[in-house]
Formats: structure tokens, sequence, C-alpha cells
């Protein structure tokens, strides 16, 4: 039997799967998830906490797959839809996850591009038209500690934030998603070690682990596909306001609104994930310590919403 890999952000929601999913050991590929299966709720969470980063379908269930691909996205972005929230969220959640995935491993390929982008402002719409969509997509645990979901949470704190701060325009909303979904491009390119803290860090990890956002935004600057804005995200998603950020140490005057935001829904989502922060513990931490280096409505802001996920 010949095999093609899918992505686990892909199995999501509680449509049963009419296909058998492997997993290679080795030199073999071993069933794994059976025909009949779904995912929603703890089975999604069960299957997160596996780590695994890619599994199989024999290439005969190729269309099967596909088919589960397209019910899936339509029912959850259905505004009529019969689904759950929750649900709906997952699904959602874990497509946007595939759409970062996929530009980080092509980052040449165009259409991975625009589909990320169009599907990005379908995001914006999902979020911001139902009252619960935020809380349901930050409710799913980054469990494997993913760059890509932790992209999905830097969006969906960035586009709450812009909205919060009046940004209404189309393309800027969308630019903002998008933003957020990609701005740790650099981190793909370099080996990340997602649990050590920068305190724990060797001088040779660190300065690793600092050229993230230049290393992204020079790698991605000749493809042509790619926004300005999102490679300005990329660039300078690090900097703090006071100057004491990186790469380049620049002030609140040297970036963009739109970076800006990123920039502070990137620091609380770091201390969630990354730095193990619990979530009662976070509004507190965020405004003890990063006070002059995001702007203050923006911690206000995040430090309220957080609280009520
Ligand atoms: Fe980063
Ligand atoms: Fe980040």
């Amino acid at each position: 039997m010949d095999y093609v890999s899918v992505r686990v952000s892909t199995l999501r929601g509680d449509q049963k799967i009419k296909f058998n999913v492997y997993v290679q050991i080795n030199d073999k590929m071993i069933l794994y998830i059976r025909d009949g299966d779904s995912f929603e709720g703890t089975r999604l969470k069960r299957l997160k906490e596996k780590k695994l980063k890619k599994l199989y379908i024999s290439q005969d269930d190729e269309s099967k797959y596909r088919d589960y691909l397209l019910v899936n996205i339509e029912r959850a972005y259905d505004k009529q839809s019969n689904v759950d929230i929750q649900t709906r969220a997952e699904i959602i959640q874990g497509s946007q996850q595939c759409n970062v995935e996929e530009v980080f491993e092509n980052p040449e390929n165009a259409e991975a591009y625009n589909i990320a982008k169009e599907s990005a402002a379908k995001y914006v719409q999902f979020l911001l038209g139902h009252s619960q969509a935020i809380r349901s997509v930050l409710n799913i645990e980054n469990t494997d500690q993913t760059i890509s979901h932790h992209g999905v949470n830097v969006s969906t704190y960035a586009v709450s934030l812009g909205h919060k701060l009046g940004i209404i325009d189309d393309k800027q909303t969308q630019m903002l998603a998008l933003g957020g979904l990609l701005h740790d491009y650099g981190h793909s390119i370099t080996q990340f070690v997602p649990n050590k803290l920068i305190p724990d860090m060797t001088t040779d990890e660190l300065t690793v682990y600092k050229s993230h956002p230049e290393l992204g935004a020079n790698k991605l600057q000749d493809k042509k596909h790619f926004d300005q804005q999102i490679i300005q995200i990329i660039m300078k998603h690090e900097e703090y306001i006071d100057g004491t950020g990186y790469p380049h140490g620049l002030m609140e005057k040297d970036l963009d609104p739109l970076t800006q935001i990123v920039g502070t829904a990137n620091t609380l989502d770091r201390m969630l994930v990354f730095e193990h922060v619990p979530k009662d513990e976070v509004s507190k931490k965020l405004m003890m310590t990063k006070v002059g280096k995001h702007p203050l409505p923006h911690l206000q802001h995040l430090a309220e919403l957080i609280k009520t996920i």
C-alpha cells in the first residue's frame, strides 16, 4: 500500500472519518486511528498530547480525506450551522494552524500564502461574529507547544485587541490576523526548543533565539507574494516600545500599530504557553512586568480578556 501524509491539525471536529490513519514507526506503518472515529473535545486533546507532526493515510483514501476536509471547513464557517461553537472553533483553529504550517514549510509557494491570507479574513469574521468564538478558540490548549498553534493564539488575541482599539478596516484586520499567524516564521528556520526559558539559555542558544525575527524577515524579503506589512510584523514583533526589545531596540514611534498589537499579543501567549504562567496569574504578571514595554491600553485589554477564558 502507498501512503500520503496528513497534518494532525486537520483532524478536528465531530465528523466521523471514513478512512484509517496510520503512524510511521521506524519503517512500519501502524494503524493508529480507525475509520469511524472523530476528533472533538477530549479526543482532540488526547491526539494533540501525542505531539505527532504527521500522520498517514492510504493513497487510495486521498479523495475521502479531501471530502472530509471540505465538509469540515464548510460546516465550521457556516453561521447557520447546528454544530456547537466549541466544535466549530476546534475545526477552524486546526485549519488556521494547518495554513501556518503550509506557509512555514513552503514560503516560496504563493498559493499557500494566498490561502492563508484569504482564510485570515474569514477567521476575523468568525472571531468577531460570535460572542463565544474567541473564548472557544483560546480554550484549546497548545499541549504540543507548536509555533503554529502559538501563531493562531497570537492572531486571536491580536484580532480581539485590534477590534477593541477601533481598527475596523477589512484590509487592516486581515493583515493583523495574518501577521499574528505568521509572526514567528523565523522559529521554523532554526531549531526551536519550546520549553527553554530565556534565562536558562546559553549565550549561543540566546543568539540563535534572538535571531528569529531578522532571519525570518530576511528570508521572505524577496518573496513577491508576501505583503510588506507581514514582513514588518515578522521583523519587529519582539521589539518593545521603550527600546529594550530586539533585534534593533526600536522605539514606539518606529513601530506601526499592527506590529505593536501583535507584539503585545505575543508577549501574553509566550507567558502562557512557553513560560507556563498559570492563566489566573498571567494578568497580574503582565501588568507587573510589561508596563512601559507595551502600550498600556493593550495590556489592560488582554489582561481583562484572559480573565474571561
Ligand atoms: Fe517571536
Ligand atoms: Fe511568538
